[in-house]
């Protein structure tokens, strides 16, 4: 069969580690070549080592829009276009509540948490947009299940989903006709997801098998998900076969719209 995203070139953030690893594998699989931004420079060297030529690495952070403005240049040196830009790297907040966090924890939580995961999306789009429109491309954007349903995790984290949800569908209706723009919502899933340090006072830790429990009672499908579990859902965007596609939110999360009341 022949490979899905074959000769693509595709920029995601937040690749080396979770669900963007587990994307940036897929996509590789099915025969596209990915620039990935990434803070960890562990997890970049991991990459590396890992899918040799397919992937170039970028170490930086995602609130610089100057370190997209990098990745999407070396993109196209590299590769000679760019076709895909994938808004992924992020942080959490815990479920930390609202009432329970000091005022001076809320304003920093704030800044640090909407920088990353809202101005994040907001960059990386900026910096792809004009080479995205010489290839007719598109963009996708890892969102949650909080973008649609409280509980997915705190006020910071549910407001900088539905804050994601919003970009996505605006800049859909400006980019239209020339870009496609759309959104994975995965739900509950086992990765190494950060909670931001001001609110780290406020958060009980769990470990691994309360959090996998946790998870699977929250959907109906009752999956513990793990990363793979949502890249199809990113390979059907990325490629052709949606050309009709834009402004949307695929949920990849076990059945969250249809929990009713039990
Ligand atoms: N894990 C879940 O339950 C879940 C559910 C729904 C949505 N998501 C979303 O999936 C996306 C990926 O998260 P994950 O669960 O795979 O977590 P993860 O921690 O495994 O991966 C996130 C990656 O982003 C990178 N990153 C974080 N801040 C960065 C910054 N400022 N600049 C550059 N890189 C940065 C990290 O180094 C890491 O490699 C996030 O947008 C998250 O909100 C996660």
């Amino acid at each position: 069969m022949m490979a899905q995203l074959s000769g693509k070139s595709i920029y995601l953030t937040g690749g080396a580690s979770g669900i963007g690893k587990a994307v940036a594998e897929e996509f590789i699989q099915e025969g596209a070549v990915i620039t990935i931004l990434d803070k960890s420079v562990d997890g970049l060297n991991l990459l590396k080592e890992q899918f040799g030529e397919a992937v170039q690495c970028i170490e930086g952070d995602v609130t610089n829009y100057e370190d997209h403005e990098k990745a999407v240049n070396k993109a196209v040196e590299t590769y000679g276009k760019l076709d895909v830009f994938v808004a992924n790297a992020g942080v959490f907040d815990g479920f930390a509540k609202f009432n329970h966090v000091t005022a001076e924890a809320m304003s920093s939580a704030y800044d640090l948490l909407f920088n990353i995961n809202v101005k994040g999306y907001f960059n990386g789009a900026k910096a792809s947009v004009d080479e995205l429109k010489k290839t007719a491309g598109n963009m996708i954007f890892t969102v949650s299940g909080s973008g649609f349903y409280p509980d997915g995790g705190g006020v910071w984290y549910t407001a900088s989903k539905h804050a994601q949800i919003g970009l996505m569908r605006q800049l859909a209706f400006e980019l239209a006709p020339d870009i496609r723009v759309n959104a994975v919502a995965p739900g509950g899933t086992l990765t190494a997801l950060n909670v931001i340090p001001p609110l780290q006072p406020f958060v009980k830790s769990v470990d691994n098998e309360t959090k996998a429990n946790s998870i699977k009672l929250r959907n109906p499908l009752r999956i513990a998900m793990s990363s793979e579990d949502h890249v199809a859902a990113y390979t059907l965007l990325a490629s052709n076969k949606s050309r009709a596609i834009t402004g949307e939110v695929i949920s990849s999360d076990g059945g969250l719209g249809v929990r009713g009341l039990s």
